[in-house]
């Protein structure tokens, strides 16, 4: 059974083939060198750039994996959250593919979508969740499939915009995350950073004070790598404190890590010695992808949910 996964949420157009559960194949056209100019998304050209590639990278897996159209069984797209401009080229798209092949269609929330990708088959909630990217820092212990209990979130920035944004400050490219990340490996030594609401009683994160503390840091003169090392180790011990705690409250002991910041080393490492069963996403699916869409798909379809409607839109807010 072949399923079509469609992820045009920010931006990345993200087209991925599932076949009973497997990742086939999984193209990801990057826009990182379009938005470099701007120092960020520009959310018009993401979408212009989205319609652009669309349809050749979903003709280009369907060639990769030695099938043609007629022989997907269902699609799927990312429904939502994101730029509304960027998620409705590939949701619209995805809805005509399936309206035109008279197949059933699949709208995902983008975080059941991350969530999917580190979630290995076999393993059956309850568990917990953290996702961790570009947007989001939220922690959730899945209850069942779409059923998500939202135990903390960032107050300010998301993990993976505080890489974005130390990256920038210590001129380092776009995305931050694994330039910080290479950078830190390169250090000798450490500039420490405090790390964040360390004495807190609930599960909620804040990256913004560590943003604070670089440019404090950058001021006074330190080496990148010295700062870019204590920036992520105390950037990933937030993370692993939170969790780990809620982890202890809960008593849950299966964690699923995902989103872009989950393909950082230190952070998995860091998380490998928690003492839970942990698990991330096969390399390639942390970041925003086609294929975790279509995992998503695979498992509502497998637990029996109906698919959409063609009549619901994208939706650019859209709590999980
Ligand atoms: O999930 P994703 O591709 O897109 C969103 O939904 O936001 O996540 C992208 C984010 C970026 O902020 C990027 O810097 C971060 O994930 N990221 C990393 C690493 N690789 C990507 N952060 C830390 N370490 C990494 N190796
Ligand atoms: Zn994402």
């Amino acid at each position: 059974m072949w399923i079509l996964g469609i992820d045009t949420s920010c931006d990345d157009t993200g087209v991925g083939l599932v076949k009973d559960g497997e990742v086939v194949v999984n193209l990801v056209a990057s826009q990182v060198a379009l938005h470099q100019a701007f120092g960020g998304v520009v959310p018009e050209l993401a979408s212009r750039e989205h319609l652009r590639v669309i349809r050749p990278l979903a003709e280009k897996a369907l060639a990769e994996a030695g099938i043609g159209p007629k022989d997907l069984s269902l699609v799927a797209a990312t429904r939502g959250p994101g730029l509304i401009g960027a998620l409705l080229v590939g949701y619209t798209f995805a809805k005509g593919l399936a309206w035109a092949l008279r197949k059933p269609f699949y709208a995902i929330h983008h975080l059941e979508a991350h969530i999917a990708a580190a979630w290995p088959p076999g393993l059956n909630p309850p568990f917990l969740a953290l996702v961790a990217s570009g947007g989001h820092t939220h922690l959730f212990a899945v209850e069942a499939l779409s059923r998500y209990r939202l135990l903390g979130a960032t107050r300010d920035d998301a993990a993976g915009e505080a890489f974005d944004k130390v990256a920038r400050l210590l001129g380092l490219g776009f995305p931050g995350g694994p330039e910080i990340e290479r950078l830190a490996q390169e250090a000798r030594e450490k500039v420490p950073f405090p790390v964040p609401l360390k004495d807190q009683k609930g599960y909620e994160f804040s990256f913004s004070g560590l943003k604070t503390k670089a440019v404090q840091l950058v001021e006074a003169g330190h080496p990148a790598p010295a700062l870019a090392r204590g920036f992520q180790e105390a950037a990933v011990e937030h993370l692993a404190q939170v969790v780990i705690r809620a982890a202890q409250d809960t008593g849950h002991r299966v964690l699923l890590v995902a989103g872009g910041v989950a393909a950082n080393r230190a952070l998995q490492a860091r998380f490998r010695e928690a003492g839970l069963t942990v698990y991330f996403p096969p390399r390639g699916l942390s970041q925003d992808n086609g294929a975790m869409v279509a995992l998503a798909a695979w498992r509502r379809y497998q637990a029996g949910f109906p698919p959409s409607p063609l009549s619901l839109g994208a939706t650019a807010y859209w709590p999980l």
